[in-house]
């Protein structure tokens, strides 16, 4: 099992996984805001589907997209891979490049997945565990790892379906938020509409597959799954400080509170479910 950096005393009570945000980062460095730390541990389950997916073999080349602190580059490591990570926060970097110390054939670059620093057909697999959904232009991205990527390679990426109470509300958030910053409407994406996907993967010469895998989030009430998110997610934290800077933060906090609470499972408490998706892309023969 790979260890995170988590100080479990400091954990919120309750757990959650994941949360929707579009196509271009609010966040300039995960390092800096939230404390993702609780997040990554919650999106084991994602993880290993993604790794599980990849059949990753002794010796294989190996990106890990958005590596964040390397916790998946890890776990491809430890299958034999020889892994490279790219991520846009230096910080988060250096924690990477520690943690996999003892791999020596593992390395970390400061890159954005638009725009890699790699000669083409570089890597057997390229992994995402729920990053591509957080920074990347969807088109330079899937032109970008469709160009390092060996001709018998493959892509394994995440998404959310979509259409649930949680995108709905984080699209809310999110709208408003950059709204009240002065930025142009926030475009969606999941990473997880098939026909977009199989669009934008087919542009680049490459055949997709997608699984749905259910999964649920729980908590005390509406209001509490909101409140825990916005003190772990580095996007949650990024648009309450815009929303709070344009006073708007309460306002807002009750439109999305009215969405899950119009979607909720659970008449004692609070329970949302959704799907996540795995997307295999490999070249068309
Ligand atoms: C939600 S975190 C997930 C990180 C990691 N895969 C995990 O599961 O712990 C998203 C990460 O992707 C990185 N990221 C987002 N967009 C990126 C881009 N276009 N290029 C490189 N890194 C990016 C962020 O800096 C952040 O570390």
């Amino acid at each position: 099992m790979p260890t995170t950096e988590t100080d479990p005393s400091a954990a919120p009570d309750w757990g959650f996984v994941g949360h929707y945000v579009g196509r271009k980062s609010l966040v300039p460095d995960w390092g800096a805001l939230g404390q993702y730390q609780f997040i990554a541990d919650a999106l084991m389950e994602i993880a290993r589907t993604v790794i599980d997916t990849a059949q990753i073999k002794k010796g294989e080349a190996v990106l890990d997209v958005g590596t964040r602190t390397g916790n998946w580059s890890l776990l491809a490591a430890e299958a034999g891979a020889k892994v490279t990570g790219v991520d846009f926060s230096p910080g988060l970097l250096k924690i990477a490049r520690e943690k996999l110390k003892d791999y020596p054939d593992a390395r970390f670059e400061l890159a954005d997945v638009a725009k890699l620093p790699f000669v083409d057909a570089s890597f057997d697999a390229i992994i995402d565990v729920v990053s591509l959904m957080f920074g990347a232009d969807r088109e330079a991205a899937i032109a970008e790892m469709a160009r390092v990527l060996k001709p018998d390679g493959r892509i394994v990426w995440t998404g959310w379906a979509g259409g649930d109470a949680i995108s709905e509300a984080a699209k809310i958030q999110i709208g408003t938020a950059t709204e009240a910053n002065g930025h142009p409407p926030h475009p969606y994406s999941y990473w997880g509409v098939e026909d977009e996907m199989r669009d934008l993967f087919g542009a680049q010469g490459l055949d997709i597959q997608m699984i749905k895998h259910p999964i649920a989030h729980t908590a005390p009430s509406a209001r509490e799954f909101l409140e825990g998110i916005d003190q772990v997610h580095p996007t949650s934290r990024a648009c309450s400080l815009a929303l709070e800077k344009a006073g708007i933060f309460e306002q807002t906090m009750e439109k999305m509170i009215g969405v899950l609470e119009g979607r909720n499972e659970d008449r004692e408490a609070f329970k949302v479910s959704r799907h996540f998706v795995v997307g295999i892309a490999t070249r068309k023969h």
